[in-house]
């Protein structure tokens, strides 16, 4: 049986709020506005899941699906720094790949799994799990369809924590709440319908403070307390 590894997001407030970092053998989704810290965060991740478990990290690979071309490996180097690890080799252990389509991004999945059972990975990132969906089928008439393979999908990426033992850090996109009433202060909600608010694990809800400061709310989780966690993106990453 396999036992639940939680990784430091970087931010102590932050790892409280998650019960003390992100999940393996879990998805745990971040959605919220631009430029609220979703990929700060899975650059941050990136190499505090390379930290052995004694420093809270995964002592593992780090997978990175990239669907929107915004990481950035010189990221990794000032983050790796303040972890004290070493930037070539923490950035040796990130594989990357970008997606392009939404079935790229599904074979990109069934490729990493086949080097998943070779070596110690600890995290998939995927940022963002829904944009190319949202390219691919943009007409009204496509929503079932879209659905039906965002659903595929997002089972290959659970299967993939449970069978390797790793945690998802997945980011996901708000949309406008067409349903109005339940959004009042806020008319956002995040995209994907019930088929990834299935999927999730845990769902965060991120949104920008003052200056560098950013705010981490805990979405419709009936097992986590409805409390909010701020953190702040530094140069070395994410932080208190
Ligand atoms: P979208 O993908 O556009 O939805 O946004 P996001 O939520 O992924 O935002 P992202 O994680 O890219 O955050 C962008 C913010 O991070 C910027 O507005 C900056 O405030 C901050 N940031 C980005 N790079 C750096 C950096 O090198 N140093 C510091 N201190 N902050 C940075
Ligand atoms: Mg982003």
């Amino acid at each position: 049986r396999k036992s639940i590894i939680r990784i430091t997001t970087g931010s102590q407030s932050l790892d409280e709020l998650l019960g003390g970092g992100i999940e393996t053998l879990a998805i745990t989704e971040a959605f919220g506005e631009f430029r609220s810290g979703k990929t700060q965060l899975a650059h941050t991740l990136c190499v505090s899941t390379q930290l052995p478990t004694s420093m809270h990290g995964g002592n593992g690979k780090v997978a990175y699906i990239d669907t929107e071309g915004t990481f950035r490996p010189e990221r990794i180097i000032p983050i790796a720094e303040r972890f004290g690890m070493d930037a070539g080799a923490v950035l040796d252990n990130i594989v990357y790949a970008r997606a392009y389509t939404y079935e790229h991004q599904y074979n990109l999945l069934l490729g990493l799994a086949a080097k998943m059972s070779e070596e110690p990975f600890r995290l998939l990132i995927v940022d963002s799990v829904i944009a190319l969906f949202r390219v691919d089928f943009t007409g009204r008439g496509e929503l079932a369809e879209r659905q039906q393979k965002l659903a595929q999908m997002l089972s290959r990426i659970t299967k993939i924590a449970e069978e390797f033992n790793v945690a998802v850090y997945m980011t996901n996109q708000v949309i406008a709440d067409p349903g109005g009433g339940v959004f009042i202060s806020d008319p956002k909600k995040p995209a994907g319908g019930h088929v990834l608010a299935h999927a999730s694990t845990v769902r965060l809800m991120f949104r920008k403070g003052k200056g560098e400061q950013r705010v981490c709310k805990v979405f419709d989780a009936p097992n986590l307390p409805e409390a909010e966690a701020v953190f702040q993106i530094t140069p070395g990453g994410i932080a208190d």
